[in-house]
């Protein structure tokens, strides 16, 4: 074993395999090889030990509670930054000239309106569909529409793709919110920003003026900030993995948008403020604590635990923050389910059980109470989620696709089915 490889002995016969390092974070064995060399694959299934690929955009220390964009800690972008300049920092690595970020904000701004043909592709739903099946649907969709931005190996088709996915996202959103709630759609205005622009085409209605409220939209746009890329997640490994097959980004942003709805992932802080609701009262809390410790009981409290993150999630202080601000906004400051999550947070962070299985509150504990606060029903939090981490998705797919070594990802398996065995006639079954 060199200083930098590693050693695997299989049937008396090792190999060395190369140890790499990053700029920060663990090395990897490089295991390309050991097929070849030893006629075995390595196991992994949820991937807890195994990374997928080299990347430059966000980094994640779970047992410090860091997480970084480009090198940027996530408290300093929330802080002193907008969610579009985080986008510019996503996707070209550096944070913008003031220059820079005009032209970005001026190139996003005039992609916001959706070809007038999507207003009809809607009414295929029912009204009561979830407005996640709908996102599904059309985005998926925009591939018919946007033909001059699907050839993959084009740069400029690419980033006008991005562009497009960027400030088409709002937009969708909130006709999928309007159509669920049979209200008119409401068309993007030039003049607003991102997060104002999006809390109008939500709440806006024809017969009257609408205003934006600044502290609102300020939180909005921190909401999408905190949402915006989290390293290989599952939704965005899915969204690199259909990538991997040449998808256009249209489709590869449907499939991530697909796999965020699940409830262990994206789908959390729809589940996290069902649980809350569920749990009503403080006087509940310790019955459904004990479901959560019950190993025979599939409960678990939903909003907690980490597959990264052993330690507080960033996001989640951030978020708890901006949560008060709106409450005090808007005089929730004494909301039941507020109420309900501190001392289900008090419990949880003091409890054994937690500490020791390191679950702590993530982002998506708070997010629920901060979006219902902000009116958005349950089943739009997970579409706030996907809004915010398409240009996570869009970084990741373009990152992908220049990446040298990408190549279609095809992973092997551990087979436990039949042997093969001969076919059996009806007759002789
Ligand atoms: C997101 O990956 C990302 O980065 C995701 C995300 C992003 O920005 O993209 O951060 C967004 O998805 C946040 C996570 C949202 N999900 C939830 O809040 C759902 C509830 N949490 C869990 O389902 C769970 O914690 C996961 C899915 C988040 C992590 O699962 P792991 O890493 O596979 O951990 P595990 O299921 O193996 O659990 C380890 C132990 C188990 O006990 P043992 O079998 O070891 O005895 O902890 C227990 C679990 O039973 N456990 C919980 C629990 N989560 C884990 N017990 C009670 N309640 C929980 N929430």
């Amino acid at each position: 074993m060199t200083e930098n490889s590693a050693v695997v002995t299989v049937d008396g016969k090792s190999v060395d395999l190369p140890v790499r390092s990053g700029s920060i974070g663990p090395d990897v064995v490089d295991i390309g090889s050991l097929y070849k060399q030893t006629g075995r694959f390595t196991y992994d299934p949820g991937f807890t030990s195994t990374a997928s690929c080299e990347s430059k955009i966000t980094y994640i220390d779970g047992d410090e509670g860091v997480l970084l964009h480009r090198g940027y800690p996530i408290e300093q972008l929330a802080e002193h930054g907008d969610f579009l300049e985080v986008c510019y920092l996503l996707l070209y690595g550096e944070l913008p000239t003031k220059a820079q970020k005009i032209d970005f904000d001026y190139r996003v701004t005039h992609h916001t309106m959706v070809h007038e043909q999507m207003s009809r592709f809607f009414t295929g739903f029912r009204r009561d569909a979830h407005p996640m099946a709908v996102m599904c649907g059309c985005v998926g969709a925009l591939s018919a529409f946007y033909h001059d931005s699907t050839d993959i190996t084009d740069p400029h088709q690419r980033m006008v793709a991005s562009l497009r996915m960027i400030a088409k996202m709002p937009t969708l959103a909130a006709m999928a919110y309007k159509y669920h709630i049979g209200q008119p759609f409401v068309y993007p205005k030039n003049d607003l920003d991102y997060a104002s622009n999006f809390l109008r085409m939500c709440f806006a209605v024809p017969c009257e003026d609408y205003v934006v409220n600044p502290v609102l939209a300020r939180a909005m746009d921190r909401i999408f900030i905190l949402h915006a890329d989290h390293e290989q997640n599952a939704s965005t490994s899915t969204v690199r993995l259909a990538g991997s097959s040449g998808a256009n980004p249209f489709a590869c942003i449907a499939a991530g948008i697909a796999c965020l709805w699940g409830p262990a992932h994206g789908g959390a802080n729809e589940a996290a403020l069902n649980m809350l609701a569920e749990i009503g009262s403080v006087d509940r809390i310790p019955e459904y604590v004990a479901k959560a410790k019950d190993k025979n009981d599939p409960f678990r409290l939903m909003g907690f635990g980490h597959r990264v993150y052993k330690n507080y999630d960033p996001r989640a202080k951030i978020m708890q923050k901006t949560t008060h601000e709106v409450l005090a906004e808007l005089g929730h400051k004494d909301d039941p389910l507020l109420e309900v999550a501190m001392e289900l947070e008090r419990i949880a962070l003091t409890d054994s059980y937690f500490i020791e299985k390191k679950l702590y509150p993530n982002i998506d504990f708070y997010s629920g109470i901060t979006l219902k606060a902000l009116g958005f029903p349950t089943t739009m939090f997970t579409v706030l989620f996907a809004l915010a981490r398409t240009v996570g998705w869009i970084a990741q797919w373009n990152e992908m696709i220049e990446d040298p070594e990408q190549r279609i990802g095809r992973p092997r398996q551990l087979y436990i089915g039949e042997p093969s065995r001969d076919y059996v006639p009806v007759s002789k079954r």
